[in-house]
């Protein structure tokens, strides 16, 4: 079956048989996440289903977006700038839109706003398409549960179906074909002195997507082979740390995971490295400080930029090694 018929299926498997605005307007607002174990491959690339479960937290900064109908073509405001219809990422959302359409005629306008300082260089499609996914279930009185609305924003971005929730958040792989059980569920813990500060070293275009740089690492890279079994012993070792609060032992698996993310596009062919001067300087700053004895690790997504973690009492300490990082609070579960 083509792409977009198996993933209007796997919409259609949760959305009612029919359906239409039943408000004028709809908002919605979804957080950021950082994985601190990665979703990094895809078993299915239409459905965005991930080869391992991941693990992430939220960020206090969030996506805010407002569904209404529109007179002819879908229009897509993204920080008060009307965007183009040949960018890709106004062809990536008319791609989801197109999912809930209730006529095939049917055009929407939509407004997203992301309350991200630009300075902090963070990528914001999983809260934007996790905001977007919550605003249409508004606008067209699905009443869906969180579950059903996790699998949904999966459609536009795997990291997407993470950000329906606050607080720490597993996203279940699932063994489904058609991905009915790979959703995001909450986790049942949280850990207020945990701090997060982003060291932006680049807010320039990517040289290549997250997407393709994912593609090439599981269908390539040699050190992908490892990559499963890393994920979960990470995942173990993450949710442990947590349970019995152990930031060493937190930090050294949510680092661990990062590097082994990058190790398999810097094995992929051709390899892709994301790394600036900066990022290697900035990692081994972090080396730096915890052999003076003190505790902050990092992770980096598909980028340069680098996110700090450490306990909210070490804050002065980190900022004297880091004096540019931007400290984020992160978003407790609700
Ligand atoms: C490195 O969710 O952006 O941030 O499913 O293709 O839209 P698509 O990918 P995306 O990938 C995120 C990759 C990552 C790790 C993570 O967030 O888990």
């Amino acid at each position: 079956m083509e792409g977009i018929n198996r993933r209007r299926e796997a919409a259609r498997s949760v959305l009612p048989s029919s359906w239409g605005p039943v408000i004028e307007e709809a908002i919605a607002t979804a957080p950021v996440n950082i994985a601190l174990a990665k979703y990094w491959g895809k078993r299915d690339d239409e459905l965005h289903l991930p080869v391992t479960g991941s693990f992430s937290v939220a960020l206090d900064l969030h996506t805010i977006t407002i569904v209404r109908q529109a007179l002819e073509i879908d229009e897509v405001t993204v920080n008060s700038t009307p965007l183009s219809s040949d960018s890709p990422f106004y062809t990536r959302l008319v791609e989801f839109l197109d999912l809930f359409r209730p006529t095939p005629s049917f055009a929407f306008s939509i407004v997203t706003t992301n309350n991200v300082p630009t300075a902090a260089g963070l990528a914001s499609s999983a809260s934007g398409f996790a905001a977007l996914t919550l605003a249409l279930n508004t606008f067209f009185g699905w009443n869906l549960d969180p579950k059903k609305l996790s699998l949904l924003a999966r459609l536009g971005s795997g990291s997407a179906c993470r950000s329906v929730y606050s607080g720490f958040v597993t996203w279940q792989k699932g063994s489904s074909p058609d991905g009915r059980d790979s959703y995001a569920i909450p986790f049942d813990d949280w850990w207020p002195e945990l701090s997060l500060a982003i060291l932006t070293l680049s807010e320039q275009e990517k040289p290549i997507s997250s997407r393709e740089a994912m593609r090439l690492s599981a269908k390539t890279s040699p050190v992908y082979l490892l990559w499963p079994a890393q994920v979960s012993n990470d995942t173990r070792a993450i949710i442990t740390a947590i349970h019995e609060r152990n930031f060493p032992a937190f930090g050294r698996a949510v680092e661990r995971n990062a590097l082994m993310m990058h190790a398999s596009m810097l094995t992929a062919t051709p390899a892709v490295c994301y790394w600036l001067e900066e990022t290697i300087t900035a990692m081994n700053t972090v080396w730096k400080a915890r052999k003076e004895g003190v505790e902050v690790y990092f992770t980096m997504d598909a980028g340069p930029n680098v996110k700090l973690l450490f306990l909210k009492q070490d804050t002065r300490k980190v900022l004297t090694y880091f004096p540019k990082a931007h400290v984020v609070g992160l978003l407790p579960p609700s």
